[in-house]
Parts: structure tokens; sequence; C-alpha cells
């Protein structure tokens, strides 16, 4: 091949075998994608059904869903954002793409988290801006500290900051993310915030990145909250005088977002209690791994603020998390994400399950677990 080499996603390597499993007829529990298993809200399918009907399926940017998405951010964040600053997107990972071509020239360092989502690492590396990994490992609880930050030789053109965190469910407090938004300030430092995690959370409400810094970017998606993740749409929040040329570069590259998906994104938001009540599940489901995973040997357990993941230490059970993953998959049909996805190196001793799933799910995995590993 003569385009760029970039690592694999491994856990769309376990997703493969899982459906051959699936395919096969043996029993399957998905706690590898970040993919919550209830679809859609019944308002979101029904508005999709009419709009199939009754509608042209055509390119098209919703007016509607730009201002509902605007009223969001008032009503959830005493921020007031204009609707033109919305940009719709085929999914965060759209907007991602058309932000690191749009805000960062070749070779252009851009900061990111580790342990932290592989495909901001592997989409820069492909368009030619260069990663810069900065260690968020157990000793600062997953976190981003400022400190840390300030370490980072510099120039650093850009920072992807996550909160809460992929795989970690580690989120800032207020004043952590006033504190690294001030820094990215001072020093020229364009701050993402991916807020795709933002309305799953456990203790703490999660802090919006225009709440501390009003050029902030903002990074979201229908994917998690709503459970559109095969819809493919999201947005962006970008400052006034970025949206002509962020547009440029997300007309050229998509286009625009599925239509019909917009149409049934504007009505999720008449379903958000039947949502949230989802996310009292993943509450629910946190709650009992935390409980029961210690006696099976997983100590020093993280317990995740937000996102709907646990990122588990199996460094007593491997030092390969890709062919453990692939073990257990095999021989118990539980299928999680190898840490190497997200921490190439001190990957190799975590794996991450999603517990956006039943709670018969977990309980059937929790008693998988307690038979399958050694005593
Ligand atoms: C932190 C983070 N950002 C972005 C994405 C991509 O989301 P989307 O489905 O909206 O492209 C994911 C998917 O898991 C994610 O975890």
């Amino acid at each position: 091949m003569r385009g760029v080499e970039i690592p694999s996603f491994y856990a769309g390597d376990i997703a493969r075998l899982a459906a051959g499993m699936s395919q096969a007829g043996r029993e399957v529990i998905p706690m590898h994608f970040g993919e919550p298993s209830l679809g859609a809200s019944p308002a979101a399918i029904a508005a999709a059904h009419h709009a199939l009907d009754h509608e042209r399926q055509v390119y098209w940017n919703s007016p509607r869903l730009r201002e509902r998405i605007a009223r969001h951010y008032l009503d959830d964040y005493g921020v007031a954002v204009s609707p033109e600053r919305i940009l719709l997107t085929a999914g965060a990972s759209a907007g991602l793409i058309a932000l690191f071509t749009a805000l960062f020239a070749a070779g252009d360092r851009v900061g990111l988290l580790r342990p932290g989502y592989p495909a901001y690492r592997n989409s820069l590396l492909a368009l030619g801006r260069q990663p810069v990994e900065i260690d968020c490992g157990p000793r600062t609880q997953y976190r981003l500290t400022a400190d840390a930050l300030r370490q980072v030789p510099q120039p650093l053109h850009g920072l992807v900051l996550a909160s809460p965190n992929n795989p970690t469910g580690a989120m800032l407090s207020r004043e952590q993310l006033t504190a690294v938004a001030a820094l990215c300030r001072a020093r020229g430092t364009r701050l993402i915030s991916d807020e795709i995690y933002h309305s799953i959370v456990y203790a703490a409400p999660a802090v919006c990145a225009l709440e501390v810094d009003p050029q902030a970017i903002i990074v979201n998606s229908f994917s998690k909250l709503y459970r559109m993740t095969g819809w493919r749409l999201g947005w962006l929040v970008v400052p006034e005088d970025c949206v002509a040329h962020i547009s440029t570069h997300l007309i050229n590259f998509f286009l625009t977002p599925p239509s019909i998906s917009q149409h049934a994104a504007l009505a999720a938001f008449e379903d958000l209690s039947e949502l949230r009540a989802a996310v009292a599940t993943y509450a629910h489901n946190r709650a009992r791994l935390l409980a029961e995973l210690p006696a099976l040997g997983f100590n020093g357990l993280s317990a995740p603020d937000g996102a709907f993941y646990l990122y588990l230490n199996v460094g007593h059970l491997t030092d390969d998390s890709l062919a453990l993953c692939k073990r257990l998959l095999e021989e118990t049909g539980i299928a999680a994400a190898p840490g190497i996805d997200f921490d190439p190196d001190h990957g190799r001793h975590c794996i991450r399950l999603s517990f956006a799933i039943s709670s018969e799910l977990v309980e059937r995995a929790i008693e998988l677990l307690r038979a399958w590993l050694p005593r």
C-alpha cells in the first residue's frame, strides 16, 4: 500500500470475531464497542418512519435541529450559542476529521490523553498531523492535570480532551477544566472538547468547555445518550470566526450528514426522560460490576465518573490484552476491547468493558467471569 499505515482499531477485530460467533449461533455478550444495546428512542424511530414517507431525503442541514441543539446549551449549561455556530456532522468522527484538517497544518502537534480514544491518534496520523500523547494513568486518576499539560514540550497546536473520557470514564472537575483551558489559551493551544459522554454521568454533572472558555470547540454526537450509533449524526460548536472555514472542510469531505437521521434526532429530544432512564440502567450496571469484580481478582478498580466503561487492569492475567480478549470471547462469549487500543504501552495490561447493555446480561457476564477466571 502507498497510503499511510496506521494502527488497527483492535476492538473492531474483536467485533468481527464476535459477529462470526453470533452467526454460528453462539451466545455473545457485547461489551467491546461503546454502543448502547438499546436502539434509538421510540420518538426518533417514529420520526424516521414519517420522514421516509413524507420528506425527500436530500442533502440537508436541518435549521430546526441546529436551533434545538443551541437551546440545549442554554437549558443544560446556561451558555448562549447561536444556531449558526452549530455545524451538523456525520457523527463525532466526521466532525473530528474536519477539525483536524481545518485547524491544523501538516506536522502540527496535537495533544491527546493516554489512555484515550484511539481514533484521535490514528486519524491525526493518517492526516499527517502529529499526535502527542500525554500520560494520564492511575497516578492522576486518569485525569489530565494542568501540571502534566505544562510539561508537554511546546509548541502544542491543539488539545483534544474527552471528559468523561473513553476508556476510563474519568471526568475533570470545573476547577480542573478551567485550569486546563486557561493554560491552552495562554499558550495558543486550540482546545477541542469532546463531550460525547456528557449526559451519561453518575455523580456530578459534566461541565461544558464553553462554560469556562467561550473559544473552545465542542464535539458531540447522537451516538451515546441518544443511542443512535448507526445513524451517523453529530455536531460541532465552533467560534463564529471559524464557522465558514470549518464548514468548507465539512462540505468538501462529507456534503451533509444523513437527512433521515436529522429528522429522527430532532424527535429524540422529545424522549429525554426515556433516554435518561437508560442512564439509570447503566448506573445500576456500573454499581454491580464495581461490587462484584474485586472479589474476582480485579483490584484497584477506578470507578468511572461518566460514560459506560470500566477500564480493568488484567496485568495479573496477561501482558497481551488482545490475546486475552480473544480467549475471553472464544471461551465465554464475553466480547471486551483490548487496552492496546487506548494505550499502546500500558494497555497490554488492561481491557475495557462496556456496560451499556441490559442488567441481565451484566449479571450473566459476572457469572461467566466467575466460572472462567483462575481461582
Ligand atoms: C470519545 C469518543 N469520541 C468520538 C467517538 C465517535 O463517535 P461517533 O459515533 O459520533 O462518530 C467515540 C466513539 O466511541 C468516542 O468514544
